[in-house]
């Protein structure tokens, strides 16, 4: 059952969207080579606590924490941790959601840590793209599969692989909602999309092969070939013409400055 969103519905999932959104700009002041994954989960917490909301990842399926803290070869699903410790040239995805007037937001950010690989840093730029031409593609009376396939093109032809046991969702009252958003998948295949369906679109792109394997800790995904993996997220509502974007990356933009890429 997919449910579709009323405009009242969507600027409240705009709202918890936003507060997720000033959360990774407090987290965006914090990453420097130095500093452990479980302070950033502090100040996550405290910060989504402090404005109302609620981190829902934390206890979701058992998950210990407020975010995914996912270095270099690791892709999702990363276990913040006193013994992670940043040092530059690591990159870092952070993955969050909030429950915030009844709906919760789902968006991730790949950060740098100080002077980053220019390959790795390509990377990066690549799935961003990609996870915004994923989103072009987020409008009423377009394939899923138009959608997926886009994303998958783009990471394909820089050379890149997709990740395939990770998806994205729809999102809402539930964190996971229907349908599967694969980042991957044939044009022209898959539901239609409508108006007012919201997605969250999370490309997650490896430097080298794209098998993942999960960690003994039972929730770190990382790439088999140990090569680094980027992850952007976005939560969108499908409209005519133009999908959107309810989540938001002005507030690391405007800490990161021209580090923002
Ligand atoms: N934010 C993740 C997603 O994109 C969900 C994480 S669930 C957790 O779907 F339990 F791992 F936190
Ligand atoms: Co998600």
């Amino acid at each position: 059952m997919i449910y579709l969103k009323t405009d009242e519905e969507v600027e409240l999932m705009r709202q918890s969207n936003d507060l997720l959104g000033r959360t990774f700009g407090e987290l965006a002041k914090e990453i420097k080579p130095g500093i452990t994954t479980a302070y950033l989960d502090k100040i996550a917490y405290e910060f989504i606590k402090d404005n109302g909301g609620i981190p829902s990842c934390l206890g979701y399926e058992g998950f210990p924490a407020t975010l995914c803290t996912s270095v270099n070869e690791q892709v999702v699903h990363g276990i913040p941790s006193e013994k992670v410790v940043l040092k530059d040239g690591d990159i870092i995805s952070i993955d969050s959601c909030i429950l915030l007037n009844g709906f919760h937001s789902d968006s991730a950010y790949t950060f740098p840590v100080g002077e980053v690989d220019e390959k790795v840093l390509r990377l990066m730029k690549v799935t961003k793209e990609s996870l915004y031409i994923g989103v072009s593609n987020a409008i009423n009376g377009h394939r899923l599969g138009d959608l997926s396939a886009s994303i998958q093109q783009h990471c394909e032809a820089n050379g890149y692989s997709v990740v395939r046991e990770f998806v994205g969702h729809g999102i809402g009252r539930d964190m996971h909602e229907e349908p599967e958003v694969p980042n991957y998948g044939k044009k022209g295949y898959g539901i239609k999309l409508q108006s007012g369906m919201v997605l969250a679109i999370e490309p997650m792109v490896c430097l080298g092969k794209r098998q993942v394997m999960v960690e003994k800790d039972g929730w770190t995904a990382r790439t088999v070939d140990r090569l680094p993996a980027a992850h952007y997220e976005l939560s969108v509502c499908v409209r005519n013409g133009e999908a959107d974007i309810l989540s938001t990356f002005d507030y690391i933009q405007s800490v990161l400055k021209e580090r923002f890429i």
